[in-house]
């Protein structure tokens, strides 16, 4: 064996190795959602809470939220304790976005009308890369929060 077959073979084989690499984390975003859930709303307005996994190797982001319960529904984060709109949110290749209470919510304005515990609302998350995710929210006692039980 030359020095250089050995080379070449040395190449193959650490090509052979980054292929591997890449097909266990193939670029695209693979996004679960878990844990939705809405507190019964005491007004016409509702906020939206769940956590949306990527076991993919592509980051995303959660672009917008629509639902039949409101023509106006927009995703706000929370700093300081004070609200505002976000135009997306991160959802990091192997890692999540939480929305959860307290933090970053999905907002829902002018309801149609108000969900009672027990009830579902259904929601559509839009994705820069994923296709849409349809997720019902089950709706919880107006205090409900997982974190906390
Ligand atoms: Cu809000």
């Amino acid at each position: 064996m030359n020095r250089r077959t050995t080379l070449a073979g040395v190449l193959a084989l650490s090509m052979g190795l980054t292929l591997a690499g890449c097909s266990t984390s193939d670029g695209t975003p693979d996004l679960k959602v878990i844990g939705a859930f809405m507190p019964q709303p005491v007004s016409d307005i509702a906020a939206g809470f769940l956590v949306v996994q990527n076991n993919g190797g592509a980051s995303d982001r959660l672009t917008s939220v629509t639902s039949p319960l409101s023509d106006d529904v927009t995703i706000h984060e929370t700093k300081n304790q004070a609200m505002r709109m976000v135009t997306s949110f991160d959802v990091p290749a192997g890692g999540e976005l939480d929305l959860e209470r307290g933090g970053n919510h999905i907002m829902f304005m002018k309801l149609k009308q108000q969900p009672k515990q027990g009830e579902t609302v259904s929601v559509e998350l839009h994705f820069e890369k994923a296709g849409p995710i349809k997720v019902d929210l089950p709706v919880k006692e107006t205090t409900h929060n997982p974190k906390k039980q």
